[in-house]
């Protein structure tokens, strides 16, 4: 019996100390391993006889229990103490900035967006957007053309109902519409996004992009329009001379209205913009119809302005020299990574447009 409170008293203040995993371990094998020193005061129990033997196993089974109580104590302690440890040592900085492994590229069309919206926020324009999902009437009727007017079968478009009354928007021109029904004039906007219509090849896709530009004040015209366009035209494609004509066109939300063509040559294989004596079109325009105005409460004997519509995906094309327009759209991941950009390489007009 003494043998037992020697043990209990000698293991009690070992316990007691500061101990490592392993110490409590070798503790634990001392104790209860094979051999260990509790283990074998219970094959003394047997020797004993009935009486002392039920006072010798109660005081043994106490001093077990109370042993093992204090062991896994400390083993607690001791995971406790390490994950506070961890947790003081292993510190992550949230604020350090990302290291990406893989780095993302921006789509040359995103890119091209952005460019376009840095220019024409120099010269005071702001950007709205619209809905892809349209309706009939701000898509084709409030923008003066109604319903039969042969205008409506050049767009091909895709109608989401059989009483067409909801379709996916054939150009931005919609958001004109759009922002002039819930302002008052002066208005000066631009409007990028997704236009649809049911047409590819080579050079046209179901999908592809433009911008819109509306500028809507007092005693605005062609000539506003067209220093507008010529600054633009330069900055996009950073040079300082760009020769640019007016042809005269049709639409029926513009009157008059204009296509505009700029200049070019092809040099060594490449294009080069602004020289030579090729022509290609980039965009339509014009002096915003009088019916339009009035389709949005704008009185055309107060405000007039003019409006333009790029296609987007075309200047991308020219300016980064990609000559296949779907492969804008089939999401071929080595083709992005060698057309794509640096998502930090924003473009701006101070920083430059271009890598
Ligand atoms: N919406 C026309 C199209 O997609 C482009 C256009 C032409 C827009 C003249 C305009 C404009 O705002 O004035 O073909």
């Amino acid at each position: 019996m003494s043998d037992l409170k020697n043990i209990h008293r000698e293991y009690n203040s070992k316990l007691g100390n500061k101990l490592s995993l392993e110490q409590i371990n070798q503790i634990k094998t001392e104790l209860f391993g094979k051999n260990g020193l509790i283990s074998t005061q219970f094959k003394i129990l047997g020797k004993l006889s009935e009486s002392e033997r039920k006072q010798f196993a109660s005081e043994l089974n106490k001093i077990k229990e109370d042993l093992q109580n204090l062991i896994s104590q400390k083993l607690k302690d001791i995971e406790l103490s390490s994950i506070n440890e961890k947790l003081e040592n292993e510190k992550v900085d949230i604020t350090l900035p990302a290291r990406p492994i893989i780095k993302g590229k921006i789509h040359p069309v995103s890119q091209t967006i952005d460019a376009i919206s840095s220019i024409f926020s120099e010269i005071g324009f702001s950007v709205e957007e619209g809905p892809d999902v349209e309706n009939d009437y701000n898509n084709f009727s409030a923008l003066n053309t109604p319903d039969n007017h042969p205008a409506r079968d050049m767009h091909d478009t895709f109608y989401l109902d059989d009483e067409k009354k909801t379709l996916l928007r054939t150009h931005t021109s919609p958001v004109q519409i759009r922002t002039m029904m819930k302002d008052q004039p002066p208005f000066k906007i631009i409007a990028p996004g997704r236009t649809y219509r049911s047409d590819s090849d080579q050079t046209h896709s179901p999908m592809f992009h433009q911008v819109e530009g509306l500028h809507i004040d007092k005693n605005i015209n062609m000539g506003n329009l067209k220093g507008c366009l010529n600054y633009f035209i330069k900055e996009f494609f950073e040079v300082d001379k760009i020769k640019m004509r007016f042809r005269p066109s049709h639409f029926p939300f513009t009157e008059p209205s204009a296509e505009v063509d700029i200049g070019y040559e092809i040099k060594d294989g490449k294009i080069i913009i602004g020289e030579g004596d090729k022509w290609l079109e980039i965009l339509g325009c014009g002096m915003v119809h009088p019916n339009v105005l009035k389709n949005v409460k704008v009185d055309p004997n107060k405000f007039q302005g003019y409006a333009f519509g790029i296609g987007i995906d075309r200047l991308a094309m020219l300016k980064y020299g990609i000559n296949d327009l779907r492969s804008f759209f089939e999401c071929d991941y080595r083709w992005l990574n060698h057309f794509g950009f640096d998502p930090l390489d924003v473009p701006t007009n101070y920083r430059g447009l271009s890598r």
